[in-house]
């Protein structure tokens, strides 16, 4: 198999359809982001890396910063974080409000915004804010093997501006019990986790530990356990595109997760950690070229964990 053939040809097939969907327009910083842009990057458990288009422009990574608070949150609290978090996918849109009161301040899944929220709540945990963004800051830069990744500081304070709903999420828990900490305090560290800025590349690297029983192949480094990383892509086949996972999951078939700055994290278990990004979003908020170019993937590639 030809991955660097591959990625071209999807690339190629791309180009034409650069500029659909729509991009975020929430904060203004991601609203000016030129829509025409397409990456891609597949780095293999071998280590090697294949990459076609805008694979080194870095990109606000958003909720698929969801993914790795996640795993700091079980490095630090194991399995009892559960009874704060549920494992089931919502059926809902990343902000809904709607299942909170029913199921009394416990949000769904890690990956909506109020799991997410709970989830930094629980790394914030002995810290300051400032301390637990850098411990983020720091995790990220190990995964990626790359010191050069940093945060947009003014995608961060638009979003502090702006996150009306999150500041609603994070205090409608609190008055649940399921928040220890100032909603301030908490959405501080989840507005600086999303403004994370990463490549294509360095989010592929970053995520191969998921692709590789636990372990990072190209540093050696033991992340997590091998069952805790089956266990992290099971919630992100589920749970990692909010409303889209099962159309994910049919047309793809990979564990995946998806931010509104328009890039996806995909892992194929046991073969590679694959980053796309175009900006434009479809109807539920994820990549739309993105997603087409995953499909694409699994279909050239036999990846889709569903078989050939
Ligand atoms: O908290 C928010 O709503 C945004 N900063 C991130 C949401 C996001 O990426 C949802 N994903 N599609």
């Amino acid at each position: 198999m030809n991955l660097q053939e591959i990625v071209d040809d999807i690339a190629s097939a791309m180009k034409p359809r650069l500029g659909e969907g729509k991009i975020a327009d929430y904060i203004p910083e991601l609203a000016r982001i030129d829509a025409k842009q397409f990456g891609l990057a597949v780095t293999t458990v071998d280590g090697e890396t294949f990459t076609a288009g805008d694979a080194s422009v870095p990109f606000s990574i958003q909720s698929i910063s969801k993914v790795f608070m996640l795993t700091l949150a079980l490095g630090k609290a194991g399995e009892s974080i559960w009874s704060r978090v549920g494992r089931e996918p919502s059926g809902s849109a990343f902000n809904s409000i709607v299942q909170l009161e029913h199921e009394h301040g416990i949000p769904r899944n890690p990956f909506i915004n109020a799991g997410a929220i709970v989830i930094t709540d629980m790394v914030l945990a002995g810290h300051a804010p400032r301390e637990a963004i850098g411990e983020f800051l720091r995790f990220m830069r190990y995964l990626a093997d790359d010191d050069s990744i940093t945060i947009d500081e003014k995608v961060a304070r638009s979003e502090q501006k702006t996150g009306y709903r999150n500041v609603a999420l994070a205090n409608f828990m609190h008055a649940f019990g399921n928040l220890h900490h100032a909603a301030e305090l908490v959405l501080g560290v989840y507005f600086h986790q999303c403004a994370l800025a990463m490549s294509c590349v360095q989010l592929s690297h970053a995520g191969l530990y998921l692709a590789n029983r636990g372990t990072n192949p190209l540093t050696g480094f033991s992340v997590v356990s091998e069952k805790r990383a089956r266990r992290i892509n099971a919630l992100m086949l589920t749970c990692g595109h909010y409303d889209g996972s099962g159309d994910f999951a049919y047309r793809v078939g990979l564990p995946g997760k998806s931010g509104v700055g328009g890039g996806i994290l995909a892992i194929a278990p046991g073969k590679a950690s694959i980053a796309v990004w175009s900006p434009g979003l479809n109807k539920v908020g994820n990549s739309a070229l993105g997603s087409e170019a995953l499909e694409m993937l699994t279909q050239r590639t036999g990846w889709s964990v569903f078989g050939h």
